[in-house]
């Protein structure tokens, strides 16, 4: 694998970059946001701090890969995950998939540039996870389960089987969503949530 560069410097940047230390991989260090931020050595293994996101630019896109160390919670910020991809994807940059030695996938999920499976999700047959997506902690995606780019499930969901997740989606730690349920583009579903019908943002 080619070394990687995490963007980002916060708590989901610190998780992604446990996993790396898991996996054989080479981290030439990190970007933040806000170069005066007070950010420790220690939560960062000592990796360099590389400079701003923009920094990345002085790396060849073909020789290095990308991982999007930024989080996506509703409330300020919530869009700045995607919008880094699509900067960093039209300059002809790669994102690495991430997948935590402690996750199960089976054999024919496909992942999508980008995703993130963190540690203990599983993930079963026939399920397809979009570009750019979160499947955080302990998160359970059931067979055939369709989910966009940008999707963020967080820690604990449950997704059961042939549910449809659109692009942009926020489900909040803890949710379940039965079976064969459609979910919309963009929608935020609070922390907690059981979601027993098909769910837009529409009025
Ligand atoms: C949906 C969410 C974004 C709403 O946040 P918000 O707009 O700031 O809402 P507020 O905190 O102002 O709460 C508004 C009201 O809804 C209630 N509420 C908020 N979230 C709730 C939830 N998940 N379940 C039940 N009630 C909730 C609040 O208690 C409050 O009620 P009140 O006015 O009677 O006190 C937030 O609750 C949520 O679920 N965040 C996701 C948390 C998460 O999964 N984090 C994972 C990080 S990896």
């Amino acid at each position: 694998m080619k070394p990687v560069i995490i963007i980002g410097a916060g708590g989901h940047a610190r998780v992604l970059l446990d996993t790396l230390s898991q996996v054989s991989c080479t981290i030439l260090g990190f970007t933040s946001l806000c170069l005066q931020r007070n950010i420790t050595s220690d939560a960062f293994f000592e990796l360099p701090l590389l400079g701003t996101d923009e920094q990345v630019f002085s790396y060849p896109p073909e020789t290095i890969y990308l991982v999007n160390g930024l989080g996506m919670v509703p409330g300020s910020g919530f869009l700045r995950r995607r919008d880094i991809y699509h900067k960093f994807k039209h300059k002809g940059y790669t994102f690495a998939n991430i997948v935590h030695p402690s996750a199960v996938l089976a054999a024919n999920v496909t992942l999508l540039e980008g995703a993130q499976i963190m540690a203990g999700a599983v993930i079963q047959t026939g399920t397809v996870i979009g570009e750019n997506c979160i499947i955080n902690t302990r998160t359970a995606v059931d067979h055939d389960v369709m989910i966009g780019s940008h999707v963020h499930l967080a820690p604990g969901t449950t997704v059961c089987g042939n549910v449809t997740i659109g692009d942009g989606t926020f489900v909040g730690a803890g949710s379940t969503i039965v079976q064969g349920i459609e979910i919309g583009a963009n929608c935020i579903i609070r922390a907690g949530s059981v979601i027993k019908h098909k769910f837009t943002n529409s009025p």
